[in-house]
């Protein structure tokens, strides 16, 4: 039976227990441990008395969504992107909203690292292959894939997570260059080992193209059919950015073409569904949304979706408020 006089939080997603705990001692707490995202009209039902919500990236907040919740104070998006959030019809509305940065920079870098190492060297593919009982001999000329050392690694997008995954290419005695919106303070490109480059000449001259930016109008399709033509016929392309982003269409021509050498993904266009054209491609190795999918991260993610919650219905200021500027409803 729940208690009038508490706050009343959704929290969309199956979490961790402690967590979820720890809200139920401090406010009456709906939660989804079914685990499939809500539909738009379960949410708006579910999340209409509520004074808080901890989303997660498949849960769209909508202008129509925000109208059916007249006392939400904040989104606490369980996420680093926030592209899901309408951030300005939140702002209208007085509701702040937060994400989770910081936490899941290191995992979301080793996972890049992982596609450009299983796309390089052809990981999944000669496993599957191997699997498949086709091992006869062994192959002096079979397999045969890219390497990863000394090699260069031109990395769009130089936020925490593109500086976490430079810092990792000295290890592989790699060159790195990097194109971002303003080019990095001297001693942070110095820290990371890593040199400016324009747009196109990242693209033209890197053997390893990795895509790290965060998802809107103004990156929708950053990597289409023109960009794609650019890279070397060697090159290994990595997304661990947000589908839209890349053009998939344009991609999986380029890879059945075999125009570029293969591609490790971990976001798609219209997730959950994948473009048809990739589930037969020898050269993509494909992961679903998961960079940052290690227990203790996802364990960071959503303490830190907590505390913002908390702070921002106890009347003191999230650690990662996105919306500064907000004007909080009153309680
Ligand atoms: C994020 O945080 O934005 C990721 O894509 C999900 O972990």
């Amino acid at each position: 039976m729940s208690d009038p006089a508490r706050l009343r939080v959704l929290v969309t997603r199956r979490t961790f227990d402690d967590v979820l705990g720890d809200l139920r001692r401090r406010f009456d707490v709906d939660d989804n441990q079914g685990d499939q995202p809500l539909s738009p009209d379960e949410l708006a039902s579910r999340a209409a008395g509520c004074d808080g919500i901890i989303t997660a990236v498949a849960d769209p907040v909508t202008p129509a969504l925000l109208d059916a919740c007249p006392k939400l104070r904040v989104v606490a998006n369980c996420a680093v992107g926030t592209n899901n959030v309408d951030i300005p019809a939140c702002t209208e509305r007085g509701v702040m909203v937060t994400n989770t940065p910081g936490v899941l920079d290191d995992t979301t870098a080793d996972h890049a690292w992982a596609l450009m190492f299983a796309a390089a060297r052809r990981v999944v593919s000669s496993d599957r292959w191997l699997r498949d009982g086709h091992w006869r001999a062994w192959g002096f000329m079979d397999w045969h894939g890219v390497d990863v050392h000394h090699a260069t690694l031109g990395i769009i997008g130089m936020g925490r997570i593109g500086q976490a995954i430079a810092r990792r290419a000295a290890g592989f005695d790699m060159r790195v260059i990097y194109h971002n919106r303003k080019p990095l303070p001297d001693d942070r490109a110095l820290a990371c080992g890593a040199a400016y480059a324009g747009f196109d000449e990242l693209l033209s001259t890197a053997d390893f193209v990795v895509v790290s930016v965060p998802y809107g109008p103004a990156t929708h399709h950053l990597i289409g059919a023109r960009e794609l033509a650019l890279l070397k016929p060697t090159a290994v392309f990595v997304n661990v950015a947000r589908g839209g982003v890349v053009d998939d269409a344009a991609l999986v021509e380029v890879l059945a073409g075999g125009r570029i050498a293969a591609a490790g993904l971990d976001v798609f266009e219209n997730e959950p569904s994948l473009h048809p054209g990739y589930v037969g491609l020898e050269n993509a190795v494909l992961t679903p949304h998961i960079a940052s999918a290690s227990r203790a991260t996802r364990l960071g993610m959503a303490e830190l979706a907590a505390r913002n919650l908390v702070a921002a219905l106890e009347g003191s200021r999230p650690p990662s408020l996105v919306n500064p500027e907000v004007v909080p409803r009153p309680v």
